[in-house]
């Protein structure tokens, strides 16, 4: 019992009925020390008389205190042969009278580091001293019950510990959880912040050479028109008419630029409600595609394959599809061929797994160094920045891959060797199937 983890009152009393069994008339009790060390409280003496018990309750141990209070307080076994005459009991010989006992003879429970448990006692109806066999059930007894105390002692200890540590672990996940929400907002106004200094870098150059042109412009026609009331050269209109086409030019080029960049600003914030969705087979979006890049890889001596899987079908959004795989054909021709010779792009499409298709853009020109391809998906980051690269484009793909078309995108590139990017698309996006054609 002692080994299956019992409740320790159950074990207690199960003891007490053993140790009775050895021996008539014997009744067997045992006193628990509280925490303080001074009071005992019995926990166990199922033959005893219940009136006996509930007054040793709350007794105080002490060098002149029955068996059991003095063999606690002394930490030595108390042999009182008659409790009818032993000094040990005069404060409760009132109190034991009544029940008829007379022998009684306890010892201490010492637990593992010697501290005192409790007792055991023997009570015996008529005076006498115990005998080698008694002492020895003394022994046997005190041990079991040291044994058993001390287990329930740890469980309780146990429960205590895994129930603070149940209470650690909630509140740490809270913590972490409240950690987390904190770190996101603080990336998405970081995110925030280097987009307005992005847009506003971008479009300080139009803006200003404009702004320039214009007031020139207006200049000039101030001139022209002082020029008018005091009588006008014709050389002087030529020369006003060649600036102030001049001056349109530059107004023209940039605005149209800021423009242009106020169009890709917007396509940042993709929008999957505005985008077609419907059925198609992958293989026929990427032959449509093909031509139109064939051209632009032709300009740059650049070789463009497909090898799509056939019967790859899709329930999604070809639009945004099309705009990704376009935009990372560009960036191969843009990024990767200044220095290569043999120049080739590979667009490669095979079913994977758990409903999904798995896509890839390589090439094998220049790569992308380490520091640089963890920050490509960020917006403004660009190596050409003032010649044409506006930084948006990875930021655009990533948006697009993950918020229209439900997949994930990764990039493995290895410098002067080339780069992949891998999609893995849901064959069926996220949201609502498309309309089923009638
Ligand atoms: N296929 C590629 N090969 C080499 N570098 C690339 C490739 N694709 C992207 N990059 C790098 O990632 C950067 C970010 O790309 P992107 O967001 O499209 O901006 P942009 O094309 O306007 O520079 C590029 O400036 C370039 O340095
Ligand atoms: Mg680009």
């Amino acid at each position: 019992m002692i080994a299956r983890g019992a409740a320790l009152q159950d074990i207690l009393d199960g003891l007490m009925h053993l140790i009775e069994f050895q021996s008539d008339d014997l009744l067997c009790s045992l006193m628990l020390l509280d925490e303080d060390g001074r009071t005992m409280h019995p926990a166990s003496g199922p033959s005893l008389p219940p009136a006996f018990l509930a007054a040793m309750d709350g007794a105080a141990i002490g060098p002149c205190a029955g068996s059991c209070g003095t063999a606690m307080y002394r930490g030595e076994t108390v042999i009182v042969t008659d409790v009818m005459t032993d000094p040990l009991w005069a404060d409760y010989r009132a109190l034991i009278a009544p029940h008829g006992l007379r022998a009684c003879w306890s010892t201490p429970i010492h637990g593992d580091r010697q501290q005192i448990l409790g007792s055991f006692a023997m009570y015996y109806r008529e005076p006498k001293p115990p005998g080698q066999a008694d002492l020895r059930l003394l022994g046997v007894a005190t041990h079991l019950a040291a044994i058993a105390i001390e287990r329930a002692r740890r469980e309780a200890e146990l429960a205590q510990h895994r129930e603070h540590l149940q209470e650690l672990v909630v509140a740490r996940t809270a913590a972490l959880s409240r950690a987390q929400e904190d770190l996101v907002r603080r990336d998405k106004l970081a995110a925030l912040g280097a987009l307005v200094a992005g847009v506003a870098h971008e479009l300080n150059t139009p803006i200003g050479n404009s702004l320039m042109a214009a007031t020139c412009l207006a200049e000039k026609t101030r001139a022209l028109a002082a020029s008018v009331e005091g009588g006008l050269r014709r050389s002087q209109l030529a020369q006003f008419l060649t600036q102030a086409e001049e001056a349109g030019q530059i107004l023209a080029r940039n605005l149209q630029r800021a423009a242009r960049m106020v169009a890709s600003f917007k396509r940042v914030a993709v929008d999957p409600d505005n985008s077609e969705r419907r059925a198609f087979m992958l293989c026929e979006l990427v032959a449509e595609l093909l031509p139109p890049l064939r051209i632009l890889a032709r300009q740059c001596a650049v070789d463009i394959h497909a090898d799509v899987a056939p019967g790859l079908a899709m329930d999604s959004y070809p639009g945004p599809l099309a705009e990704v795989l376009t935009h990372l054909v560009d960036n191969c021709l843009v990024h990767a061929f200044a220095d290569t010779a043999h120049g080739a792009i590979v667009i490669g499409a095979v079913p994977g797994p758990d409903a999904s298709v798995l896509m890839s853009v390589s090439d094998n020109g220049a790569g992308i160094a380490p520091p640089l391809a963890p920050r490509v998906y960020d917006p403004f980051v660009t190596t050409r920045m003032g010649s044409g690269g506006s930084g948006l484009g990875l930021h655009v793909v990533h948006n697009i891959v993950n918020a229209v078309l439900g997949g994930s995108i990764e990039l493995e590139s290895e410098l002067g060797k080339g780069s992949t990017f891998r999609l893995r698309l849901p064959a069926i996006a996220p949201g609502m199937a498309s309309e089923p054609g009638p």
